[in-house]
């Protein structure tokens, strides 16, 4: 989803943070970029579609070196079109107000057409075919002199999303910024303040940082910050450091960033762990969760929201609270969750799950079970983020930051999070002492354990080799394996760019075992816990259909292995456990084989980041 970045500075250029800015927020997916500068002169907007690196170099063909000192403030984009197609056009900033005024957005318009038509009447000539031109032309139409009361003025009128950043030039050395639903965030350098999407565009700059909060409309100059909110209420947001470094979001040496997280997964997870185990009573301590025993005795049903990989981390997440805790759970697609009028009340817990904290269906489907009433907590890796703040409470992965679209490290944190989640519920119900110390245990042995999978990447490249041509795959899984196996499907779909579905083993006879020949190899989840003997039936199904067979199995177990044409084995681990490893290995599969058709592994194509628009 775009990236916004704004910067303004007493003496320095505005044009180099601009672009590094953008370059640090390409990972969220675009297809055009932008920048627009101030100076004396006026507003320079420089645009066009493709990557940053080609509006770079529009930019030192147009600005050289002596020339760009004079740009102190200016706002740039990179757009992921929602409406009009990504040309250079409809490319961000837009322009107002006779080229004075310029806009970058984030979000939808979703009353723009109506917001149009008014404005056509009122003489306003419009260029693109985006909804983000209106927001410019409705600033300029309230600019009496105050540029912050006119932002105010034309939001109001808006409905939809936004993140947005403004400049004038008649009110030079202002930038204003505002948000609704999609996120912004300032940092306060000594010297500098920029405005970025996420703090990955910031944190090279300043570890201070203001996470907007929607409703927020902000003057910044070089002096300061200024926040009000539309009603043009003064309002007060506190200066948070962010917990990380420019160092956790750089590529550390490995070709992708998606490698990077995929081994980084260890030491993401002792994180995600670290404070959380209480050996002595076999429970978790979960404090974001502000839950006393009794308000977790008092949860009679678990509902699990999401979307994506954090779908699939949810739907292993009803296993464990169902087996550990005794209680029903359920995974909802969030979209799915939100419209469908859901049955949730006070005697339901929704947990839910984002690793970005920013998807508009999941935090659309937090606001409805608010709204209703329900216990919700969030499940997030971005601190600060709006799921994160609007469900209240909730348990952070502190996974670090994942920059590769692909999602990895989150995966296995939000199950490792879920776990201990569903230990601590389990543990005010049935889940007994021993029961409990057992597993707490097992879940500090997960980084150890993902080590163990780690080293088996080169033996896992080498089977990405035999099939990595293949353009439809199966991943077949049974109980709580069954989630793994759609993530599984889902990576080598989003880098590698082939067909994969992930199935019920026991749903495979049912009809899409029509589709099995030779070229159409199966990943058959076969970690030794309850189902593998009936999955092992399914192979021997696909396998009668001579299609070819990796099986993913457990260390020791020789005829798993012998049923399958390449294995993949993995260190032996209880249920729970099982769909943690197994997943690391299915990342490794997928990204081997994106590397071996030469895909764009981090930044795939048509993907964004964080998908912030419905
Ligand atoms: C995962 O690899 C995808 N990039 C995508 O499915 C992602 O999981 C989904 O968009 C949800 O994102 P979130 O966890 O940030 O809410
Ligand atoms: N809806 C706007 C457009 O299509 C902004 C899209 C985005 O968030 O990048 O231009």
């Amino acid at each position: 989803m775009c990236g916004i970045v704004g910067f303004t500075s007493r003496s320095a250029s505005a044009v180099g943070p601009l672009v590094s800015g953008l370059r640090r927020l390409e990972y969220r997916g675009y297809d055009s970029a932008g920048v627009a500068l101030e100076c004396d002169e006026g507003i320079k907007v420089f645009k066009q579609t493709g990557k940053v690196a080609e509006l770079d170099a529009l930019l030192k063909k147009e600005l050289p070196e002596e020339e760009r000192g004079k740009f102190t403030v200016g706002i740039a984009h990179t757009r992921w079109a929602t409406h009009g197609l990504p040309t250079t056009v409809n490319a961000h900033p837009h322009i107002a107000d006779g080229g004075s005024l310029a806009l970058v957005h984030n979000g939808i318009v979703e009353n723009y057409a109506a917001l149009r038509s008014g404005l056509e009447k009122h003489g306003v000539k419009f260029v693109s075919q985006t909804d983000t031109e209106v927001l410019a032309h409705l600033v300029a139409t309230f600019d009496k002199g105050d540029l912050l009361a006119a932002t105010c003025e034309a939001l109001k009128r808006v409905e939809g999303t936004y993140g947005i950043a403004l400049i004038s030039a008649k009110h030079p050395g202002e930038m204003i910024v505002a948000r609704k639903g999609s996120p912004l965030v300032i940092g306060v350098g000594e010297k500098d303040i920029v405005v970025a999407s996420d703090v990955s565009a910031i944190v090279a700059y300043t570890r201070q940082v203001i996470y907007l909060k929607d409703g927020d409309v902000a003057r910044i100059t070089p002096d300061g910050v200024d926040i009000h909110s539309l009603d043009f209420s003064p309002v007060s947001r506190e200066v948070q450091e962010v917990d990380w470094d420019i160092g956790a979001i750089e590529k550390g040496g490995y070709e992708h960033f998606m490698l990077k997280e995929i081994f980084e997964q260890p030491d993401a997870l002792r994180n995600t762990i670290r404070g959380r185990l209480d050996a002595g009573e076999g429970t978790a301590i979960l404090s974001g969760l502000n839950l006393r025993p009794r308000d977790l005795a008092a949860v009679r049903r678990l509902v699990i929201i999401g979307c994506g990989t954090s779908l699939h981390a949810g739907m292993v997440g009803k296993y464990l609270f169902e087996t550990l805790a005794d209680i029903p759970a359920s995974a909802e697609q969030a979209a799915e969750f939100r419209y469908c009028n859901p049955i949730v009340g006070p005697d339901d817990w929704v947990i839910a799950l984002s690793q970005s904290g920013e998807t508009a269906d999941t935090l659309a489907a937090v606001r409805e079970s608010n709204r209703k009433g329900a216990l919700v907590s969030g499940l997030c890796n971005v601190v600060g983020s709006t799921i994160a703040r609007e469900a209240g409470r909730g348990v952070y992965l502190h996974a670090g930051p994942e920059i590769s679209v692909a999602s990895t490290k989150a995966f296995t944190a939000q199950v490792t999070a879920l776990l201990m989640t569903a230990l601590k519920l389990g543990r005010t119900r049935r889940l007994s002492l021993e029961e409990g110390v057992k597993l707490v245990a097992e879940i500090e042995r997960i980084p150890d354990l993902i080590s163990e999978v780690l080293k088996k990447s080169d033996d896992i490249a080498k089977i990405a080799e035999k099939y990595a041509k293949a353009d439809d795959m199966f991943f077949i899984g049974r109980g709580i394996l069954y989630p793994a196996a759609l993530e599984g499907a889902l990576k080598i779909k989003e880098v590698a760019y082939v067909h994969a579905e992930g199935y019920q083993a026991a749903e495979l006879k049912h009809g899409p075992i029509a589709l099995l020949g030779e070229e159409t190899p199966v990943v058959a989840l076969l970690s030794d816990i309850a189902g593998k003997e009936k999955t092992l039936g399914n192979v021997q199904e696909c396998r009668a259909r001579r299609a070819p067979v990796i099986g993913i199995v457990t260390e020791g177990d020789a005829a798993a292995a012998a049923a399958v044409n390449d294995a993949i084995t993995l260190p032996r681990t209880s249920a729970p456990i099982a769909p943690i490893v197994t997943a690391v290995a299915l990342q490794l599969l997928a990204y081997h084989v994106a590397r071996l058709r030469g895909c764009e592994i981090d930044q795939p194509r048509n993907l964004a980041k964080s998908v912030t628009v419905e």
